[in-house]
């Protein structure tokens, strides 16, 4: 895994090294012709005064040539002079006429041809630089080819260069090991994190110190003290419900132990009958808890996925779950009723989430609405999806709970009803799951109690 992070440092300075290579190279490249260029000109000027003086000696040009006249040049004997200076003189076809050696004629050199011309070339495995004249002479025209080695001129170049490069390159190593201590020192802060964070306990979710962090990675640090915030929250609210759990699990256990010893003591059948009876109840209770317990698990976030979802006729659903209802609701004389529509209405759902978050509502209205109530079970087509309602003419919920209501253990106080205060957590996380709009209001003519579930028309909306 190691191998596959980059390092931000090893990347910027790898990034630096070759741009400041190439640049090196380029200007030592540039450098190195404008230097030639520079270099060539005073020494082609006091070639070209060698020629003409040349040329005066041997009278070129006047029509009375002396050919014969050996010019005085240096020849790289000394040591102030290292340069060798030698001269030919030829006729328009390039046959040499005179001259103290063969330098010959520059490819290019026309006949004819006005004002000098200088050339490079190499003789002897020695550059040398070379000067071309011509004169007007009886016979047609004479050239002058004046060629000196160019030992001084490259010793000024060497020098120029060695000014340019050696600095250059001096420059770029500052700056690279500059920019090396720059980073290492900028990312001191970041690896003090890291080390703090690596050693942290298991369980410490304070927040991190970014105070000497560099300002790009602020927003980093900000995001993730932002969800260990969040990640200690959602922990305070794990114990928090498992201690819950374990308190309301407490009671029907409880409740077991006390019974189950009554009917051990006792000889009297009724007791026994009476203790069994409550024994009963206590374990219904139990299961009932558990039961719930399982379906909040179950209907979590990051709990399921929507796998499990299908394409299922919600009307056809709550009818079904409505008529399976009807007993317990006429045991305390409620007129329990479905109004649905004709047509099946389509969602996208996990049936037995579904089949669970209706139970929960269908029992709250029928456990909390006095006798000879009205309970109303619907599904129906709204603009934005479709619409599952259940609606009571009870007591309904005080405004100040409604939020509260659908928190794991919550209950309101003085209903004289049992329970542990999971079912509308429920039907909060089920309607989550399936992206559904979850409204709590009250029912028909300000009375009582109607909630809502409205699903969306698209499956894509469905929040996991
Ligand atoms: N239809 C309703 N009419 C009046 N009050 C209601 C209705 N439904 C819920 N409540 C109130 O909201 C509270 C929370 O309901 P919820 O279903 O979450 O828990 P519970 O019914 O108390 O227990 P459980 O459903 O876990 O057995 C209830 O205690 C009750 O006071
Ligand atoms: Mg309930």
């Amino acid at each position: 895994m190691e191998n596959n992070i980059r390092s931000l440092r090893s990347y910027l300075m790898q990034r630096l090294l070759i741009s400041l290579y190439l640049l090196w190279i380029i200007s030592t490249v540039v450098g190195y012709f404008a230097t030639i260029n520079y270099a060539n000109q005073p020494y082609d000027l006091v070639l070209l005064q060698r020629a003409n003086e040349v040329a005066a000696e041997l009278k070129l040009g006047t029509g009375h040539e002396q050919l014969d006249v050996v010019p005085a040049l240096p020849d790289g004997s000394d040591l102030g002079m290292p340069d060798r200076v030698l001269y030919t003189v030829t006729d328009s076809e390039g046959r040499k006429l005179a001259g103290n050696g063969n330098t010959l004629r520059p490819l290019s050199y026309r006949r004819e041809r006005k004002g000098p011309l200088f050339s490079n070339g190499e003789r002897e495995g020695q550059k040398t630089r070379m000067v071309s004249l011509t004169f007007p002479s009886r016979n047609g025209v004479l050239q002058l080819h004046v060629s000196e080695t160019t030992q001084q001129r490259q010793a000024l170049i060497r020098g120029i260069l060695a000014n340019i490069v050696i600095p250059e390159l001096l420059l770029t190593l500052i700056a690279l090991a500059v920019v090396w201590y720059g980073l290492k020192e900028g990312l001191r802060p970041l690896e003090e994190l890291r080390h703090e964070v690596a050693n942290r306990r298991r369980d410490d979710l304070s927040q991190l110190d970014g105070g000497k962090a560099p300002a790009e990675v602020r927003p980093l640090i900000d995001a993730v003290n932002n969800l260990l915030e969040r990640l200690k929250q959602v922990m305070a609210a794990q114990q928090r419900f498992v201690a819950d759990a374990a308190h309301q699990l407490r009671t029907p256990f409880a409740g077991l132990k006390t019974q189950s010893e009554l009917a051990l003591r006792t000889d009297a059948p009724e007791r026994k009958q009476h203790a069994l009876e409550h024994i009963h109840t206590s374990t219904q209770h139990g299961i009932r808890l558990v039961n719930q317990l399982l379906a909040l698990a179950r209907n979590e976030p990051g709990g399921q996925s929507t796998d499990s979802f299908t394409v299922l006729d919600l009307n056809q659903l709550a009818q079904e779950c409505t008529v399976e209802w009807v007993q317990m609701a006429l045991e305390k004389n409620i007129d329990l009723g479905y109004e649905g529509t004709s047509a099946a209405q389509s969602v996208q759902g996990d049936p037995n989430s579904l089949i669970e978050m209706l139970n929960n509502l269908i029992d709250n209205a029928v456990r909390y609405t006095p006798v000879d109530g009205h309970i109303t079970v619907g599904v129906k087509a709204a603009a934005q999806g479709t619409e599952l309602s259940v609606e009571d003419n009870g007591p309904g919920i005080e405004p100040q709970h409604r939020e509260r209501v659908f928190e794991r253990f919550y209950r309101i106080l003085g209903t004289g009803q049992s329970g542990s205060g999971l079912g509308l957590s429920i039907v909060a996380e089920v309607a989550k799951r399936h992206g559904a709009k979850l409204k709590l209001d009250v029912g028909r003519d300000g009375i009582g109690t109607r909630i809502s579930i409205l699903f969306p028309v698209r499956p894509s909306s469905i929040i996991n």
